[in-house]
């Protein structure tokens, strides 16, 4: 069914400041409705006031149906950054992110909003980073990785604009950032705003030989924030970790940092006998590293026992406000120990209800056909 774009956009407007208007029970509903509609017949978009992005934005993460760290959805602090345009200036912005939300290891949720689409569907700034922090990837020519295979088509980007790094596993990426003309510049941001936590076992003296190391904060920048029709493309968001997305995800998937082997061998395990289940007990080593060495530290972590937790407690508060809340059973389930957390244990509806955070296409990549997947920013364009 195709409806006047203004229609539309005035539609999703009026969902979310009705339900903006109940949470907050703030008063002037009807009037706020008028002033948007004559707004968007006027521009053809409509501008969200702090409060509506403040609440805009706890919704969105609320909504976001793969995370387990939802308990804490109203703790989420908002950062306007929408009058910044200029690629330098969004990167003193996201410096100041860093520094704010990492405090020194007690980390505080946060997002950076940076200005929406335009009309037109241009773009007026866009941060090309998956994460503000990553570590570069590097193929060899012998065909290995030195350091995070999920990082080598962006890690080429930066190669290509002259960036060179050190060739260790953990070197830091700098930033590519792209205003209105779509073309990308890089900065390179003070080493001394990422806190990192180098990771040591506190039984097992040959673990800090290995060198591992990972960044205490996880500022996720490639998604795209939607609130009542409106898309912001750059608005980097942080948590604070999960232990098992360090410890069995991103260095113990086979496809990144594949430590698993090279850890069970350090333990005198052997790798090929069946039944020594070394993949499983590497990755509880590992995982008592990530979590000994951000404690020591004074890192916020949590782990997944307490996170699934967490995430019920979520589940009962929504229920109690009379709302029933939306989860991927599949990305809900923390990858190890499954089956002893009380999330493995029920079903969840999977619906994708707005404000939410979208998926996008690389910047560096021309768009893909995305159309149907209901996490990607591309269906919310395709009209249904
Ligand atoms: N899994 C991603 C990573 O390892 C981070 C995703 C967001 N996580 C979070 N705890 N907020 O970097």
């Amino acid at each position: 069914m195709h409806q006047p774009l203004g229609e539309r956009l005035f539609q999703q407007a009026s969902e979310f400041l009705t339900k903006f208007h109940a949470e907050t029970e703030t008063d002037g509903l009807s009037d706020r409705l008028v002033v948007v509609r004559d707004e968007i017949n006027a521009t053809g978009t409509y501008i969200h006031s702090d409060a509506e992005l403040l609440h805009g934005v706890r919704l969105a993460w609320r909504n976001s149906n793969r995370c387990i760290g939802r308990l804490f959805w109203k703790s989420l602090t908002v950062r306007d950054k929408r009058s910044i345009t200029d690629p330098g200036q969004v990167a003193r912005a996201l410096e100041e992110h860093l520094s704010w939300a990492t405090n020194e290891g007690r980390i505080r949720p946060c997002i950076t909003v940076f200005p929406p689409m335009g009309v037109n569907g241009k773009v007026p700034v866009r941060i090309w980073n998956k994460q503000l922090i990553r570590y570069a990837g590097q193929m060899q020519p012998d065909g290995t990785c030195v350091g995070d295979p999920a990082q080598v088509s962006f890690t080429e980007q930066c190669k290509q604009r002259g960036w060179k790094g050190e060739g260790s596993a953990f070197d830091i990426l700098p930033w590519l950032i792209s205003g209105a003309d779509g073309i990308p510049k890089m900065y390179e941001f003070p080493r001394s705003l990422v806190l990192e936590v180098r990771l040591s076992h506190p039984d097992h003296p040959w673990f800090d030989g290995l060198g591992l190391r990972w960044h205490a904060v996880p500022f996720i920048s490639d998604m795209v924030l939607e609130i009542g029709g409106i898309l912001y493309p750059a608005a980097p968001f942080n948590g604070w970790y999960m232990s098992t997305e360090i410890g069995a995800r991103n260095l113990g998937d086979a496809s990144r940092y594949d430590l698993l082997p090279v850890i069970a061998q350090q333990m005198g395990l052997d790798i090929k006998a069946k039944g020594v289940l070394w993949k499983d007990r590497a990755l509880v080593v590992l995982n008592e590293a990530v979590i000994y060495s951000f404690d020591r530290d004074g890192a916020m972590l949590t782990d997944h026992h307490a996170a699934s937790d967490q995430f019920l407690k979520f589940i009962r508060n929504e229920e109690n406000a009379g709302r029933d809340v939306m989860a991927d059973w599949a990305w809900i389930v923390p990858p190890m120990a499954s089956s002893s957390t009380g999330v493995f244990h029920r079903g969840f509806d999977n619906e994708v209800r707005t404000p939410n955070f979208f998926y996008n296409h690389d910047a560096w990549i021309p768009r893909q056909s995305t159309k149907g997947c209901p996490f990607h920013v591309d269906s919310l364009h395709s009209g249904h």
